[in-house]
């Protein structure tokens, strides 16, 4: 079963933490950090004014380089199975903070201490007030350009599938319908007592919430890290990488398991790999063409 994991150096500081902390997943973490550690290596390699044509495969331009767009307009056009990646930095335009951005969540919250089964059976209210707070502030926005742009794009090409990492819920409330939220959804609960899901969009929501069948604790419908993600999202998931022809990703670090995967799985399947992000990441060394900008600026313009 696949857990939700992270990089190297994000990855030794919670392996630390966790051995402190005596939780079990440490292991999940190792194998793929050190893949993540090589593709990190290579990254910094260029620095940042070293982004250029330099790596025989990955070409990276600034800004939505005409020639870069041109390129990927066209495979997108021409492609009759395509799959998208989403992370943070597409809702980022929508006023949705990120996780590791400057004004990231985790910059001013400890992910141990919210966003892990552990930290909601040692204090689910605490956990439950973060949660409340993000519900807050997710219901007063709304989707952006780029969301929009991935809803025509499903409409328009034969065989298309969606996966975020996001559950701000932004992708279904713009239309898009052929989508895995892996993560899940800040809107949906789940009781630890008769594992009912529901969908609860109560803002405030009453804390500590009750399951209406049970009357069990309630607990959003998540993935903490350490937990294993639904097997029917992943599987989804992982036969739409292997089968695309195109794989455009938009807005996500490239650290977190399995999500950080996906581009190289899908480079190995032979599909042509994109990326559409503001800042350069682990997966920028791996793609055909980087696109750095906004996803608000750029994926409408690759329609
Ligand atoms: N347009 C495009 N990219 C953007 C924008 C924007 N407007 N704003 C920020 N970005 C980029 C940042 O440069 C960064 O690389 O989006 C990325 C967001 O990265 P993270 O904050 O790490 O979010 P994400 O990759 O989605 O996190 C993955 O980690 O905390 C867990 O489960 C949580 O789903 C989340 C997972």
């Amino acid at each position: 079963m696949l857990a939700l994991g992270l990089t190297a150096d994000l990855t030794a500081l919670l392996k630390d933490l966790y051995k402190r902390a005596g939780l079990a997943h440490a292991a999940c973490l190792s194998d793929r950090t050190n893949r993540a550690r090589s593709s990190m290596d290579r990254a910094s390699d260029y620095g940042s004014e070293g982004w250029g044509f330099n790596s025989l495969r990955a070409r990276h331009h600034h800004m939505g380089h005409p020639v870069a767009v041109q390129e990927l307009k066209a495979r997108l056009a021409g492609a009759r199975a395509v799959a998208v990646l989403t992370g943070a930095g597409i809702s980022a335009d929508s006023g949705v903070p990120t996780f590791r951005g400057a004004d990231g969540l985790w910059q001013t919250h400890r992910a141990e201490d919210l966003a892990t089964p552990e930290a909601f059976a040692r204090d689910p209210r605490l956990v439950w007030e973060w949660y409340n707070w993000r519900r807050e502030l997710i219901a007063t926005k709304s989707p952006n350009a780029a969301h929009y742009a991935l809803v025509e794009l499903e409409r328009r090409v034969e065989r298309f599938w969606l996966i975020t990492q996001n559950v701000d819920g932004l992708h279904p409330v713009a239309g898009s319908q052929k989508l895995s939220e892996i993560h899940g959804n800040i809107w949906k609960v789940r009781c630890t007592q008769c594992g009912q899901v529901g969908t609860n969009r109560a803002v405030p929501i009453l804390i500590p919430p009750r399951c209406p069948t049970c009357n069990g604790l309630l607990r959003p419908h998540i993935v903490w890290f350490g937990e294993s993600l639904d097997p029917v999202d992943l599987e989804r998931s992982f036969s739409a990488v292997r089968s695309c022809e195109v794989l455009l990703i938009v807005g996500t670090s490239g650290i977190v398991y399995p999500a950080a995967s996906f581009a190289s799985l899908a480079k190995e399947a032979g599909a042509f790999v994109a990326e559409v992000n503001l800042d350069p990441t682990p997966n920028t060394q791996i793609v055909d063409v980087a696109i750095q900008g906004r996803a608000k600026d750029i994926v409408p313009v690759l329609l």
